[in-house]
């Protein structure tokens, strides 16, 4: 009869412990179902807002790159998408020039990926080919890789000074749009 006492005060705490537990799962089962619900809602939104083809297709993006000193780099944006644009010092152009192509996984020279005479601005997409984020290495003080270019945080994809991917995940270079120099100081992108 004691030991009943004793024990029924204990089996009340482990209720309201329980009770206490089980509430704080509804609460994220709650707000768990909301984000999803956010999602579902999103999507047909999104897709209603984006531009139709023909209207993608005749958007372009004009640069003037006159303060893009040497080893600077700015983000512009392009379609909605973010686009590097880097004034690359001879270092860079130098060891982007030194890699052995056939070694990379997307074999591009520099030259290839910049404009004759102009291999010092390298334009490219500022949009991870893993799965697109946006790698870090264009901003003042952005983390810039193992290879002096750029550095996706989401899975850990390095670049090199070309844009060219040289360790991790992501499977081909930064993607260089269609740009030409409309000026010696202008970029027209698209
Ligand atoms: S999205 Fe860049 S490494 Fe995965």
């Amino acid at each position: 009869m004691t030991d009943a006492i004793v024990e029924h005060p204990e089996a009340v705490q482990d209720d309201t412990q329980t009770g206490v537990r089980r509430r704080d799962f509804i609460e994220i089962a709650a707000v768990s179902f909301a984000g999803i619900g956010g999602i579902a809602v999103l999507f047909p939104l999104i897709s209603q807002m984006a531009p139709s083809a023909d209207v993608l297709a005749e958007s372009t993006t004009e640069l003037d790159i006159s303060a893009i000193q040497p080893g600077q780099s700015v983000k512009a944006v392009f379609r909605k998408q973010p686009v590097f644009v880097r004034n690359l010092l001879p270092a860079e152009i130098a060891e982007a020039a030194a890699v052995d192509v056939s070694s990379l996984r997307d074999p591009q020279t520099l030259a290839e990926r910049t404009k004759e005479g102009k291999e010092n601005w390298l334009i490219t997409m500022g949009v991870c080919t893993h799965l697109g984020c946006v790698p870090l290495g264009a901003g003042e003080g952005e983390n810039k890789g193992e290879f002096g270019g750029y550095f996706c945080p989401c899975h850990g994809s390095h670049y090199d000074t070309a844009a060219r991917i040289r360790k991790g995940p992501a499977p081909t270079n930064l993607l260089v749009p269609e740009y030409e120099f409309t000026s010696d100081t202008t970029v027209q992108i698209g």
